[in-house]
């Protein structure tokens, strides 16, 4: 039998390679008949017309140079219709090579799922992954080959626009949630018909942008770039990741598309990334800016030695590798490498077998109107849902309720609940979008009345709309209040300053309260804001961020208790702006703060509190859950072993409910100082109201693993301590264990 197992085995091995080596013999074919201009063309990529993300370049000549093979793949070019005219073009150019629609598919194609940074509220990774795969499903089917997502930047500051597109500031969540990610949108294999390619992005520490200013420069030390930046990329890479683009910042003074520490000592050397790295939009040719080359020349020298392979945009490959080559400055071989990885990936979609594999208008047809994409984002959008407060139980909400007053700016928004980085899908309108509105309206009684009122804008001081809200509110049972921001106050080039909520929303509030009537809160969003005063006031808070083309239909689940919120903060919320950068896995420091009580010669602040407002890890259910009984399998391991840590976890509360259980693990004494806590696991799992389960978690050497002063992976002997808990603050088990050598 064991033979018989090797020898399939063997063949398989054998097929597997033989098919590796075709798809390589066939790029080397088609290598071979290219000429340097038709090679320089591949690694060109222009934006279409129609819809541009980024600084446009006039340029009327596209098409030509398409037809003269000078150019290898076109963003934001969406549909079938459109996608096809372009392939025609390539199709008549002298050697054929089909174009790559690349697009930024980041939540959604037509069905639009929350925002990344909501969705990793969910820390669901079957979710998580299954909205990736029902956006590849409908992109793929219009026509794109490739979507710039995930972006797996680790983001610590909320001022900074692009929070929203990622998954907070934990690397051991964002790393699970860029596997989930990249599995989803390339699904069984590149090849299918319905697998998209993924790009990780933005190569790299993008997030750490000083002040939270987009574009600004990283300044870290390898071993925080090491130990919290790069391992979301690295698992990106593990997952499969076909491609990853640049990021715009200079990391430690050296542009990131420039940076051959990044992209060919680390991506393509030591983790052996065999895809390809595009530029971000122009980023080849914003090194002049950056004052680190001196013209477009030298920018190209720089970013195809660094290993940037594609250039967006920016022409600077185009108009100047030739010379380049000419110049005996970039060998040939520097060339064809790029040019490899992306014919690669061409033959891997199944581009040169069919150019048109992609442009099937019936198929797009129908998975553009798949109800099970609909139910999906239902399901995402209701497990990205965080209830912050919920004082004496006012939720879940009666579907009987008889008047329910429903105010403010965003109830009856529609496409504001897509949130930034959203598609125009051509020949699609935004009225399939759920409003709030049309959500409670689908989900109360016809017994219970629905009355509306504005009050007031999002941004601006105008209060003229205050007293028909107050009015409206005084004639209900109970008022829900939908404030926030604008869809596009985050977002790319969105990042600001003063992260409150805007214009007098929080002043509507506080008249409405002043009715004495019970207000739920809605916070719609893409960063976490500072909302004092609702916080201490309102008493019952939902933090919606943006939750897509099923939003109303989702937040309405969420308040009449048809689904449980489980959601929980993947990043941490700040009192005030004042305390940013704030992120629960920080160093003791010599002095710490104990409390805010006590601010005699320590690390604190005078006027602010050290803790945030509301913790990575936090968010309530409308149940609640106890944990007992933590075991471990042993008190002292060696390097090899592992310990097997149980808890029971019971639901104690009234409701069915999910609870996300979190593990962290303190190091206690390092040979570089350890952060106070680091989560190293959780698992979330669902209970019947007064059900309980044991779980378990495994440790192994990995979890207790750093990088020490020479950027050496190691776990060092010492004690650890294990705590687990609702959240990262409140810890609700603890013990001890020791690694000796
Ligand atoms: C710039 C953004 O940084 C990047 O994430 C995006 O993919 C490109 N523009 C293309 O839109």
């Amino acid at each position: 039998m064991l033979k018989y197992c090797l020898i399939v085995f063997a063949l398989l091995a054998n097929n597997f390679c033989q098919a590796q080596k075709t798809i390589d013999q066939k790029v080397d074919s088609v290598l071979k008949l290219m000429t340097l201009d038709e090679k320089i063309g591949q690694l060109n990529q222009y934006n279409d017309d129609l819809n541009a993300t980024g600084p446009v370049t006039l340029d009327s000549t596209k098409k030509q140079q398409l037809l003269k093979g000078q150019l290898g793949s076109l963003l934001n070019c969406v549909g079938t219709l459109r996608t096809r005219a372009w392939q025609n073009i390539a199709m008549q150019s002298r050697l054929k090579i089909p174009l790559l629609f690349g697009q930024d598919v980041i939540h959604g194609y037509k069905t639009t799922f929350p925002i990344p940074l909501a969705e990793a509220c969910s820390w669901d990774m079957d979710a998580i992954q299954l909205a990736a795969r029902t956006a590849a499903t409908e992109a793929s089917a219009s026509g794109i080959h490739w979507t710039f997502a995930p972006m797996v930047d680790i983001a610590r500051d909320p001022r900074w626009g692009r929070v929203m597109e990622g998954a907070g500031e934990d690397p051991h969540l964002g790393s699970k949630i860029a596997y989930a990610r990249v599995k989803g949108f390339q699904g069984n294999k590149l090849g299918d018909v319905n697998s998209v390619m993924a790009c990780a992005k933005h190569f790299a520490a993008y997030g750490a942008a000083i002040g939270g200013r987009d574009y600004n420069s990283v300044d870290m030390s390898d071993r925080l770039l090491w130990e919290v930046y790069l391992p979301p990329f690295k698992a990106a890479v593990d997952a499969g990741a076909a491609t990853f683009m640049n990021s715009f910042n200079d990391l430690n003074g050296v542009p990131a598309t420039g940076n051959a520490y990044l992209q060919r000592d680390i991506l393509k050397g030591k983790w052996n990334f065999k895809g390809f790295v595009v530029s971000d939009w122009g980023s080849i040719g914003e090194m002049i800016n950056h004052g680190n080359v001196k013209n477009e020349y030298e920018a190209a020298l720089s970013a195809i030695t660094a290993g940037s392979d594609m250039d967006m945009e920016s022409r600077c490959y185009k108009n100047n590798l030739a010379q380049l080559v000419k110049d005996k400055k970039v060998p040939l071989a520097l060339i064809d490498d790029a040019v490899k990885r992306i014919l690669r990936k061409k033959f891997e979609l199944g581009l040169f077998d069919d150019p048109y594999k992609f442009c099937d208008a019936s198929r797009e047809q129908a998975a553009l109107n798949d109800p099970d994409h609909t139910k999906a984002a239902r399901e995402m959008a209701a497990k990205s849902i965080v209830l912050l407060k919920n004082q004496n139980n006012l939720l879940p909400l009666s579907k009987n309720t008889k008047t329910i007053a429903f105010i403010g700016p965003l109830v009856k928004a529609v496409k504001q609940n897509k949130g930034f980085w959203d598609v125009e899908v051509p020949g699609v309108d935004s009225n399939f979008i759920v409003s709030q509105w049309e959500g409670l309206q689908n989900k109360v009684e016809a017994n219970s009345t629905l009355l509306y009122a504005k009050g007031c804008e999002i941004e601006g001081e105008d209060k003229s709309g205050f007293a028909e809200a107050i009015d409206v509110a005084k004639r209900s049972d109970v008022v829900i209040l939908s404030i926030g921001e604008r869809r596009d106050m985050s977002g790319e080039a969105k990042s600001r300053s003063n992260i409150n909520i805007p214009g007098v929303q929080e002043e509507l509030l506080k008249e409405l309260l002043a009715t004495g009537k019970p207000v739920v809160v809605l916070i719609n969003t893409g960063r976490p804001l500072v909302f004092n005063y609702t916080a201490d006031n309102a008493p019952a808070i939902l933090y919606t961020w943006w939750l897509g083309s099923e939003a109303g239909n989702a937040i309405a689940d969420v308040l009449f208790g048809d689904y449980n919120p489980s959601a929980k903060l993947p990043i941490s919320f700040p009192y005030s702006t004042g305390q940013i950068p704030i992120y629960y896995s920080h160093f003791n420091t010599g002095r710490p703060a104990t409390n805010d009580s006590n601010r005699n010669y320590n690390s604190s602040y005078n006027d602010l509190s050290i803790y945030p407002r509301y913790e990575f890890g936090y968010g309530l259910s409308y149940t609640s859950f106890g944990y007992s009984n933590l075991q471990m399998s042993k008190k002292k391991i060696k390097a090899g072993e592992t310990i097997s840590v149980s808890l029971a976890v019971t639901n104690t509360g009234k409701y069915d409910g999910e609870e996300i259980v979190q593990l962290y693990i303190r190091d206690k004494v390092g040979s570089v100082v350890r952060p106070v806590k680091e989560l190293k696991d959780f698992t979330k799992i669902k209970l019947a109201a007064g059900q309980s389960k044991t779980i378990s978690f495994t440790i192994n050497k990995e979890k207790l693993s750093f990088y020490n002063n020479k950027l050496q992976w190691v776990a060092e002997p010492g004690d650890f301590e294990i705590m687990i808990g609702t959240s990262s603050k409140n810890i609700l088990l603890k013990d001890e264990f020791e690694l000796v050598n």
